[in-house]
């Protein structure tokens, strides 16, 4: 072989590589136009699912925008179980409590005061519709996938009973608990804060948690309380939310109405809506009050918001476990910690400042109560704790007249003794 032709076929090749080279690019480019293209229809298609028909809107202050929805006309519906339900307007019965809210309210007057929704101060929705928050193209692009917007990533249930297990999501939790029995519903009032997060794919809430089953593929669980999510809303504000899912996380459920299954007939207060305004340190402390119970006729959960809210109901068909009874009760905190190799997040949960402060400095739950099989409110009987880390985040219990059964918890998650 002479050298021209040593050289021409150095050049074929050289050729044939150019070509592959721009082959692969120009293939790559085009599956990546398909699926960028896909993807926005894919987009397009869930808003127009979860946005439904406004009768009227109005622009918070906070950037949300609150779509008045005719209540016919809510995400629920679209479930094929609810074609032909006839809508609820009220519970056919309300658990008597222990505590006497307005009592109570008006003794801790100085310090707790009424929760209003950011949104309020732009207009209110008309009689037979609902505030549902609108769901933007921003908000779904957020998130893994579209099927992943409004779902929370892993199980994120504190496994009480076995913590050897506790670690494998990355969520923490400070906690406290019952089981045992049989439940039909719980309630709390709790303190709001706003928590520092320090990666927008973390989140940090407090919230109750009813759960049916056992901590397997198929655990049921609804859950409601306040939380602080840069992902599902696009800032840092504490928003009002519930949650519920009936396979451990998996194809059911999701956050506030973004899926069907929960029947709103509140025209008044908005999932996912702002809550204005929070706690301060040594400051005022505003406080919510969650009720989640079982009615006992028709079978389904309701829930209420203050003393004057009743939200809507998950329908009971949803679940497996809890359409008979719950049989655990969780009230506590709960954050992702993103961080890799054993490194903690300084999200913070509660009010960032450990329980031991106690009042006007860490944040609390104060009149926790279960319903039992008689519709009563009732003081939880031998209630548990747990933290996977205590140095990060703490919880400690008390009980006493005006506050019954209550806790302390929380904490700045990265601190000398949480590295
Ligand atoms: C949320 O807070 C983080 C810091 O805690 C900040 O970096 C981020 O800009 C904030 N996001 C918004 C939308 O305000
Ligand atoms: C969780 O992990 C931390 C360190 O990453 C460890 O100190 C702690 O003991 C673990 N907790 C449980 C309950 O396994």
């Amino acid at each position: 072989m002479g050298f021209a032709q040593l050289s021409r076929g150095r050049s074929r090749r050289a050729l044939a590589l150019t070509l592959c080279v721009w082959s692969l690019i120009s293939l790559s480019c085009a599956a990546r136009l398909t699926d960028s293209s896909r993807q926005k229809l894919d987009v397009q298609k869930h808003l127009n699912r979860l946005n439904k028909p406004a009768v009227k809107s109005i622009k918070s202050p906070d950037g949300d925008i609150i779509d008045c929805v005719h209540i016919s006309q809510q995400p629920a519906f679209d479930h094929p179980y609810l074609k032909d339900h006839k809508i609820q307007m009220r519970p056919n019965y309300h658990p008597e409590g222990l505590f006497n809210e307005n009592k109570v309210a008006e003794k801790t007057k100085e310090r707790s005061n009424p929760q209003v929704q950011l949104w309020h101060t732009n207009g209110r929705c008309p009689e037979d519709t609902i505030p549902v928050r609108r769901t933007r193209q921003e908000d779904i692009l957020r998130a893994s996938s579209v099927k992943a917007y409004g779902r929370k990533k892993q199980r994120s249930i504190p496994k009480s009973a076995d913590p050897d297990l506790a670690n494998e999501s990355g969520h923490q939790h400070a906690i406290v608990y019952v089981n045992g029995d049989k439940y039909y519903g719980a309630k709390a009032t709790i303190n709001v804060w706003e928590p520092k997060i320090q990666q927008p794919n973390e989140f940090s809430l407090s919230q109750l948690w009813i759960l049916g089953g056992s901590f397997g593929e198929d655990l049921n669980s609804i859950e409601a309380g306040w939380q602080v999510s840069p992902d599902l809303y696009g800032d840092n504000n504490t928003r009002l939310f519930t949650y519920w899912t009936s396979d451990a996380y998996q194809a059911t459920g999701c956050y506030n109405l973004l899926c069907s299954g929960f029947i709103q007939i509140n025209s008044e207060i908005a999932m996912g809506a702002s809550i204005s305004p929070v706690s301060g340190l040594r400051g005022s402390q505003y406080d919510i009050s969650i009720l989640v119970w079982k009615d006992p006729k028709e079978g389904h959960w309701w829930m209420q918001f203050g003393n004057d809210y009743v939200l809507g109901y998950w329908p009971s068909f949803l679940f497996s476990y809890l359409a008979d009874s719950a049989s655990m009760i969780e009230w506590g905190g709960e954050v992702v910690n993103s961080e890799p190799d054993g490194q903690h997040t300084s999200t913070q949960m509660g009010s960032g400042r450990f329980p031991e402060e106690g009042f006007g400095k860490s944040s609390y739950f104060r009149n926790i109560q279960v319903v039992d099989s008689s519709n009563n409110l009732k003081a939880p009987k031998g209630l548990g704790t747990f933290t996977e880390q205590s140095n990060c985040y703490d919880v400690q219990t008390g009980s006493n007249g005006d506050w019954g059964h209550y806790f302390y918890y929380g904490g700045p998650g990265k601190n000398p003794n949480c590295p």
